[in-house]
Parts: structure tokens; sequence; C-alpha cells
């Protein structure tokens, strides 16, 4: 498929929406300061799938967390604003995301994934 371009600019601070790309969910969230600053505070050494939020988000653009929707147990789509870590809570077994979209308890193995994609203009991305 051809890559998707999204307007990013109807998004509320606090809000979140999912998209369908080649057929696959996920999940464009635009972070509250609140969130981005809890992201950022984590001792990555004490996570699962070690990343900084720095290394999960675009510079410049941190309050723009895009990932892949199905969890990396065994696929379900996580609720959102949801869970001990108040990112995104999968209900099928009970896996815990922060805000970040990393693994913070639960089953899942591994963070939710960062598709490719760039800003084309200040609240424009294309997926690729
Ligand atoms: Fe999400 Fe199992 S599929 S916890």
């Amino acid at each position: 498929g051809a890559p998707v371009e999204l307007d990013l600019a109807s998004i509320p601070d606090g809000g979140q929406i999912k998209i369908l790309w080649r057929g696959k969910p996920y999940f464009v969230r635009n972070r509250t300061e609140a969130e981005i600053k809890a992201a950022q505070d984590v001792d990555v050494k004490t996570l699962r799938d070690p990343q900084p939020d720095s290394a999960r988000v675009k510079e410049g653009k941190a309050k723009w967390l895009i990932t892949a929707a199905n969890c990396t147990h065994l696929g379900c789509v996580p609720l959102g604003n949801q869970g001990d870590y108040g990112g995104w809570f999968c209900p099928c077994h009970g896996s815990h995301f922060d805000t970040s979209g990393r693994i913070r308890k639960g089953p899942a193995p591994a963070n939710l994934p960062i598709p490719q994609y760039t800003f084309v203009s200040d609240t424009r991305i294309r997926i690729t």
C-alpha cells in the first residue's frame, strides 16, 4: 500500500486516535506534559524492554507517540488511558503499558512497536 498521511491537528491534548494502516491498527496519542514527564522520568534500566522515551518519539515532538496497537503478547488491542502506568491496559491477559507504550507489568514481552514515520509538517505525519 501507499504511505498514508495523517493530520494530527484535530487530536486534543491528552487525546488518542486509532488508525488502520495496511490492515493493522496503530495508536496516535497527543501526550500531556504530565504523561511526557512520567515517560521520561523512568529509570530505563528497570524496564523489561529497556528503551528511553526519547528513542520512541521524534526529536522536538515528544507530545506525539505513535505505536502499533497490537499487544506484544498475543495481539489484542489494549485500552488507552488505563492501567497502573496511565498508558494502556490489555484486558486479554493483563499487560500494563506506560505513557511511552513500554511494557511495565503483565505477560507482554516487549514494548508496543514504533512504526516508521516522518513529520511532513508541524502536525502532519507520513507513515511509511
Ligand atoms: Fe495482551 Fe495477552 S494479548 S496481555
